[in-house]
């Protein structure tokens, strides 16, 4: 456990990349996995989440070399050559690893164990394997459907078409990869749009789905090519440097090469609604993803009522954003954030008690 002393008073300018986006390395060594040839991953994430993907894949026979520098190579075994694991695949706390993965593995010939630490046996999983069932999935949960996964191989799916109950990207991702993987059609309706890093992945893989309106098909019985992924800078990562820069005196700082995409920029839209002086340069698109250098400068923030479309698009950038409101003048107000409640940690009280503790006035509601 490493304790931090924090003096306040200090400037709060400079450049700096941070390091690369993680819903985006995880997709990048399971689609370079199920591709046919090597693929190159440059800007991976070394984090624990994204590291516990990799070793599911290495556990499951395919060979990725050891990350240097954020850069990976991967042996892709094709979308059927994975090779049944020896022993229960653990994720530590990586709820992504898990839904995806629960996807991906109910087309699989062999049979499979998902599980994970404390926090991530505590967490949801009834939707991704209710509407995987429906596929013709068989897959045995602990109770109120949580880890551990039991996935049984062999299984002939069908595609479905689904509606969304919660507007989840990981939700969506585990359907689009069990389609693969389907002897029809699969057709996932989101109710919000949530980040569509999958889908403009698999486009990258040679793999491009049909998307109409907020419905994403994917038709099976295609193959995925090998190719080279570069992996913005991750914008969740961003945001504690964009909020830091927001709420101090004669600060500027630039973030560069983060993400951009839109369904992940709600944290921007959320600052600049409350008064935020951001700029986007060097506005480009890499590997299929929009991506470009941030400058946040300060200004005096002011309360918003968060608008709920916003809430898919900033669902990881809440904790930070909840700093922001209470600098800002006057009441900020976020409702339609149930989702909050079961992240790896139950994010609206875990900033209301922290938030009180710093005597600042928050009152947290059941959304
Ligand atoms: C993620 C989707 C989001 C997000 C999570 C990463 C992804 O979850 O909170 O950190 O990579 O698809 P939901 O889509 O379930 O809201």
């Amino acid at each position: 456990m490493s304790q931090f002393v924090v003096q306040g008073g200090g400037v709060l300018q400079g450049t700096i990349r941070v390091p690369g986006d993680k819903s985006i390395s995880h997709r990048s060594i399971m689609l370079g996995a199920i591709a046919d040839g090597e693929t190159t991953v440059r800007g991976f994430l070394e984090g624990e989440d994204s590291l516990a993907t990799l070793r599911a894949f290495r556990e499951m026979g395919v060979r990725i070399s050891e990350p240097r520098g954020g850069e990976v190579t991967i042996e892709g075994v094709g979308l059927h050559g994975l090779q049944p694991p020896s022993h229960p695949i653990d994720l530590g706390n990586s709820g992504t690893s898990m839904r995806l993965l629960c996807g991906l593995l109910s087309g699989q010939a062999f049979t499979s164990r998902l599980t994970g630490d404390s926090s991530l046996c505590r967490r949801p999983m009834a939707r991704v394997t209710g509407p995987l069932l429906t596929m013709g999935a068989m897959i045995t949960t602990g109770a109120e459907g949580r880890p551990p996964l039991d996935i049984v191989g062999g299984r002939v799916l069908t595609g479905i078409q689904y509606r969304m109950p919660v507007a989840s990207a990981q939700v969506k991702s585990a359907l689009i990869l069990a389609g693969l993987y389907a002897t029809s059609p699969t057709a996932v309706t989101e109710p919000a749009p949530t980040r569509d890093h999958t889908e403009r992945m698999l486009q990258g893989f040679g793999y491009p789905l049909q998307r109409s309106g907020a419905t994403v098909t994917v038709i099976p019985g295609g193959r995925l090519r090998a190719t080279t992924v570069e992996v913005p800078a991750d914008i969740s990562s961003a945001t504690f440097f964009m909020v830091g820069a927001a709420i101090t005196p004669g600060a500027s700082v630039t973030l560069t090469d983060v993400g951009v995409n839109p369904t992940r920029t709600g944290v921007v839209n959320l600052l600049r609604m409350m008064g935020a002086d951001i700029r986007l340069g060097n506005q480009r698109e890499v590997s299929g993803e929009a991506v470009a250098d941030v400058t946040v400068s300060y200004a005096p923030l002011h309360g918003i009522v968060i608008p709920e479309d916003q809430v898919p698009l900033a669902i990881d950038e809440f904790p930070a954003l909840f700093i922001a409101a209470a600098v800002a003048h006057g009441e900020t107000r976020l409702s339609g954030a149930r989702e909050l409640r079961v992240k790896e940690s139950d994010r609206i009280q875990v900033m209301a008690d922290g938030l009180h503790r710093l005597g600042v006035s928050a009152v947290a509601t059941e959304d």
